[in-house]
């Protein structure tokens, strides 16, 4: 049985305001925190002990997820009082692993929605001796991420992190946030101050001419590092094309969790998600998008590939398309939000006071 970190610290700046008040592995996606998906995913691997690195928000994972026994886990708490980065993060909790020197150890980035085979991810460190092995995937645009070029047998050759100049994109292949980890390799890594694994660990480990392999896997993946991304998972999920063992309900059009409310004449469709004690009322139309726990929703309102977060207030007729509307906000009716706008936690658009044309349609 093979053991895992789940690196959950970040700030999650990328996602506000979705992570003002919740960590950005707790947000739902699909009506459950995203995490769930993760843990049941390794779970169904066959991991049985979970790490969780937590530092921003860290007192809200152990509430929810306790000792891991729901989910068939056995999980542990570790706190950082500063952030350590990513680096720091691993060998942070080092102390918590069962594994011995020369076991695997998996580590996954906490905000990846992804198909990894993962027990095939381990098999190829196995089988390659390698000291890390990398998932790695193919993105039409790199520059957000680790580019991992290889040779033609898999080897990492260099580790770019978030390049800055085109010279340096160099592959298209790039960092998919799992590895496995020689576990005397995560002893490695210095324990008194900040270190990113991707800034130095990987490049120091490159330089120290250590066995880095990439594992180039092209199933389903997907950062959920921004708004957009978050809402894409999550429909994705629902809809059955991600895959996970967490989803609360049958795959399909829309997925309602107890105690939400939807009006007869209400359309649901394109992976939508409902949180419990949210209301859809009649007339409106919500696709691709996820409504959070108490959120209303009015008559004749239209949200697309939206985010509408707990207890948030969508008046009659509004449109949302691309919008993330943060908790307890109160959207006024007969309004027009698009493209990527972010309202603020709790704040207050007024009925008829925003347009994106001269026309509502
Ligand atoms: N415990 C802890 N402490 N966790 C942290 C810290 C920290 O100081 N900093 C970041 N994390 C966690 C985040 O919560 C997240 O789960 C993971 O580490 C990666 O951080 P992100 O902030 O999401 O990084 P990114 O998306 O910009 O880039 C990373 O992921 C890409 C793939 O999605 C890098 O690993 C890239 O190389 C990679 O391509
Ligand atoms: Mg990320």
């Amino acid at each position: 049985m093979t053991e895992a970190i789940l690196l959950v610290g970040g700030k999650g700046t990328r996602l506000r305001p979705l992570t003002v008040n919740t960590p950005k592995p707790m947000v739902p996606a699909a009506g459950v925190p995203f995490l769930t998906h993760q843990l049941a995913r390794a779970r169904a691997a066959g991991i049985d002990h979970i790490v969780l690195a937590t530092s921003y928000l860290a007192e809200v994972f152990e509430p929810h997820f306790g000792d891991g026994s729901a989910l068939g886990l056995h999980l542990e708490y570790v706190t950082e009082e500063e952030p350590l980065g990513t680096g720091g993060a691993i060998r942070n909790v080092a102390a918590k692993l069962r594994s011995a020197p020369g076991d695997p150890v998996l580590v996954f980035n906490g905000d990846i929605l992804t198909g990894l085979d993962i027990a095939g991810l381990v098999r190829t460190h196995r089988t390659r001796g390698a000291d890390v092995t990398l998932h790695l995937t193919r993105v039409p645009d790199p520059r957000a991420f680790g580019l991992v070029p290889t040779d033609d047998t898999g080897r990492v050759t260099a580790f770019l992190e978030k390049p800055q100049t085109p010279e340096e994109i160099v592959t298209d292949q790039i960092n998919a946030g799992a590895y496995v980890f020689t576990r005397s390799v995560i002893d490695t890594i210095p324990g008194d101050r900040p270190v990113s694994v991707e800034r130095e660990t990987f490049p120091g480990l490159l330089a120290e001419g250590a066995h880095l392999q990439g594992l180039v896997d092209s199933t389903y993946w997907l950062d959920l590092g921004t708004p957009q991304a978050f809402v894409r998972g999550s429909a994705d999920l629902v809809l059955g094309r991600a895959p996970s063992p967490a989803v609360p309900g049958r795959r399909g059009e829309w997925l309602v969790m107890d105690g939400a409310r939807v009006a007869p004449d209400a359309k649901l469709a394109g992976g939508t998600a409902v949180g419990p004690g949210a209301e859809v009322h009649a007339g409106a139309l919500v696709e691709g998008s996820t409504v959070l726990r108490d959120a209303v929703v009015e008559p004749g309102a239209v949200v697309r590939d939206s985010l509408v977060g707990a207890g948030a207030r969508i008046g009659a007729r509004t449109v949302l398309d691309g919008a993330v509307i943060g908790d307890g906000a109160v959207i006024g009716a007969d309004n027009e939000l698009r493209e990527g706008i972010r309202v603020w936690c709790g704040a207050r658009v007024a009925d008829g006071s925003v347009r994106f044309s001269a026309d509502c349609s």
